[in-house]
């Protein structure tokens, strides 16, 4: 299984972005976490179009995943994709036509993902894993970095990874996002996840290289050992 590392920016230095997006890439990870809050939806404000517009200017070739955390992603969306969003993600929780919307960001011809908050269950995610390209598991509660990664959600993982398979997607992009290190990334991958959102393990190690390269090494060596034949 191809394991995907994405660095949140979320957690980044502030007053160095554009250097941070930098350090990012030549880090070896794969595409940069963009965090997008709208103080509705999740109890917390972050950034907007303009620092994806920052990251394509000063890393085009990074991919940019656009996590939007609002009530009515489907009144924003447009702008991230213009400003260099590669993929956007939306919540299954939010106050709008999720198919519609899904459909809608597919249409601007970037890749789309559902996201769902840990007490959503798993059923509400499988309607649309034939019309994603990513689903994202929150391991926390959406709003903040730093926090400690909830185990209760690997069953949640297993059961959506089980039911891409039986979909005919086994390939699906599952990512994590939320207290993930290299012990949390192992335990995800093991349950079927593929896909390592980390915001304050990556960006405050001294050397995010060998950060990425760790936990993608420990994600590799368990996936899908809890996922049963
Ligand atoms: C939280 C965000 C995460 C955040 C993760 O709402 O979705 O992407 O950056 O931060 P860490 O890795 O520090 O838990
Ligand atoms: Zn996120």
């Amino acid at each position: 299984m191809e394991i995907t590392i994405l660095p949140s920016l979320l957690a980044a230095d502030y007053g160095r972005l554009g250097d941070e997006s930098r350090r990012a890439e030549a880090s070896g990870a794969d595409a940069l976490h963009l965090d997008i809050m709208d103080a509705h939806f999740v109890p917390n404000l972050s950034f907007g179009p303009d620092v994806v517009a920052m990251a394509k200017r000063v890393v085009p070739s990074f991919p940019r995943n656009v996590h939007l955390m609002l009530s009515e992603p489907n009144r924003y969306y447009a702008r991230f994709v213009d400003a260099g969003a590669t993929s956007v993600q939306i919540h299954v929780e939010a106050s709008c036509n999720v198919g519609e919307t899904l459909a809608a960001i597919r249409a601007r011809g970037v890749r789309n993902g559902i996201t769902l908050k840990p007490a959503t269950p798993a059923s509400a995610v499988f309607p649309f894993l034939s019309q994603v390209d990513e689903v994202l598991v929150m391991t926390v509660e959406p709003g903040y970095g730093g926090q400690s990664f909830m185990a209760d959600m690997l069953p949640k993982i297993a059961a959506i990874r089980r039911e891409a398979i039986r979909q005919g997607a086994p390939n699906l992009m599952l990512m994590v996002d939320g207290g993930i290190n290299d012990a949390t990334a192992a335990r995800c991958a093991a349950h079927g996840a593929n896909a390592f959102v980390a915001g304050t393990t990556l960006f405050r190690a001294t050397d995010m290289k060998a950060a990425v390269a760790s936990m993608r090494d420990a994600a590799t060596k368990t996936y899908g050992r809890e996922l049963g034949a």
